[in-house]
């Protein structure tokens, strides 16, 4: 049976950790060559990219625990942070029985398409409404494919919009974009459509492009952290913590920075473009017009804590480096994604557990603690240790209270003398 409770997953030896993966989530020897090995072959790098020299490899790990509408996922992790998985892998494990709910709206992307020199923008913003039939038949045209799965041009709207140089007319294409991420097929709909809409307004084609602020497709996540998992006092300090994310921008420009580190680690293991989530994100929690936390605290009526956040989220799970990259398929395989929305709703889930580590320990303990820990071994490998070595060098300087580069040299150096 399929778990994500791997209890001391963390302990196990790498080879120990692939075994596991390997029986319960039916991996084969190629997998786990891909897994060894990063994955990514160089031809296909280098069509991925202009001016390939080479490829860049990230640590890729799963966070264990979650659960997410009552089923189990083990959720694949790329980052070069330590401590970012084992902080939601925590989380996520006080959360438990009950685990994340999640819930996300139908793939919608907006697409612009900006026509400027018109003579009168209201009298050509209407005849774009009146042409709405004929423009979305001619974006249609372009996608065959995503029509017959459902998807394709639904909506058409137009506003004009007063620049610096004059009035505008913004034409919006409203595209279903099923499992996809939706920026090709976006982008080339709004080419599509752009002469057609010159036509009609007699104004010239000038940006057309998705935007990123996709507040039609938004997902949101929830859990709750129950008063005798946390304690009253840790809920009350994460709640202060909170308030102080609320009320000042460079707090809560680091409160969603935590919130990030889970949500871009689940994208880049599942191969999508976390730039767009991130420039999404952040755009959201300013839209009343201030920087606010992505994720919102509150204490329960019986004195638990509920945590839920919602944000927009393009992601996909056909085309791009979802299909070109084996180890992007692979996390896809891990988590038991059958839709694009499944994706965008576990990412929230990590998104809330990561924050709710975050403020777990920089209300308490702060967050040194088990950051340095984590880092020790870092520490251990950039001196040059290796195995248990570096373990052995990063449990020293633990005990010493003493974590840090340049003691990392001293004692490698020590052991390289005794050898
Ligand atoms: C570090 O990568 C993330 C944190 O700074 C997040 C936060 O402060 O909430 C710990």
């Amino acid at each position: 049976m399929k778990t994500s409770r791997l209890e001391g997953f963390y302990k196990k030896t790498l080879e120990e950790r692939l075994g596991i993966l390997r029986e319960q989530e039916e991996l084969g020897e190629a997998d786990v060559r891909l897994l060894k090995t990063g994955g990514l072959a160089l031809e296909v790098a280098e069509r991925m990219v202009e001016n390939c020299i080479g490829m860049f490899s990230l640590p890729l790990g799963v966070a264990t625990n979650f659960k997410v509408n009552g089923k189990e996922v083990l959720v694949p992790m790329a980052l070069e942070e330590p401590s970012v998985i084992a902080a939601a892998s925590h989380a996520a494990k006080l959360c438990l029985p009950e685990g994340f709910h999640a819930e996300s709206d139908e793939p919608v992307m907006r697409g612009q398409i900006q026509l400027v020199g018109i003579r009168e923008t209201e009298a050509a913003r209407k005849k774009v409404q009146e042409s709405k039939d004929e423009l979305l038949n001619l974006a249609n045209s372009k996608d065959s494919v995503l029509v017959k799965l459902g998807g394709g041009a639904k909506k058409v709207e137009a506003r004009v919009l007063q620049g610096a140089r004059g009035k505008m007319l913004l034409v919006e294409l409203f595209v279903d974009v099923r499992d996809a991420m939706g920026a090709n097929a976006v982008n080339t709909m709004c080419e599509s459509i752009a002469g057609k809409l010159e036509e009609i307004t007699g104004g010239k084609r000038r940006a057309r492009i998705l935007s990123n602020l996709c507040t039609e497709r938004k997902v949101r996540a929830s859990a709750v952290w129950k008063k005798e998992t946390l304690g009253e006092e840790t809920i009350e300090a994460i709640l202060d913590a909170y308030d102080l994310a609320v009320h000042d921008m460079y707090r809560a420009t680091t409160h969603n920075k935590g919130i990030m580190n889970g949500i871009d680690a689940v994208m880049v293991a599942a191969g999508n473009d976390w730039r767009a989530v991130e420039a999404g994100a952040h755009a959201y929690t300013s839209l009343q017009g201030r920087y606010l936390p992505l994720t919102k605290w509150e204490k329960r009526k019986n004195g638990d804590l509920l945590g839920s956040i919602e944000l927009p989220m393009a992601v996909g799970i056909v085309g791009g480096a979802t299909r070109s990259h084996p180890l992007a398929k692979l996390s896809l395989k891990i988590m038991g994604v059958q839709h694009a929305n499944e994706l965008a709703e576990i990412a929230a889930c990590v998104g809330v557990a990561n924050n709710l580590a975050a403020m777990r320990a920089l209300a308490t303990e702060g967050i040194q603690k088990g950051h340095l820990r984590l880092h020790a071994r870092n520490y251990a490998i950039a001196a040059g240790a290796s195995g248990e070595q570096a373990d052995a060098i990063a449990s020293r300087m633990i005990e010493e209270n003493n974590v840090s580069h340049s003691r990392a040299l001293e004692l490698f150096q020590q052991l390289k003398k005794k050898k």
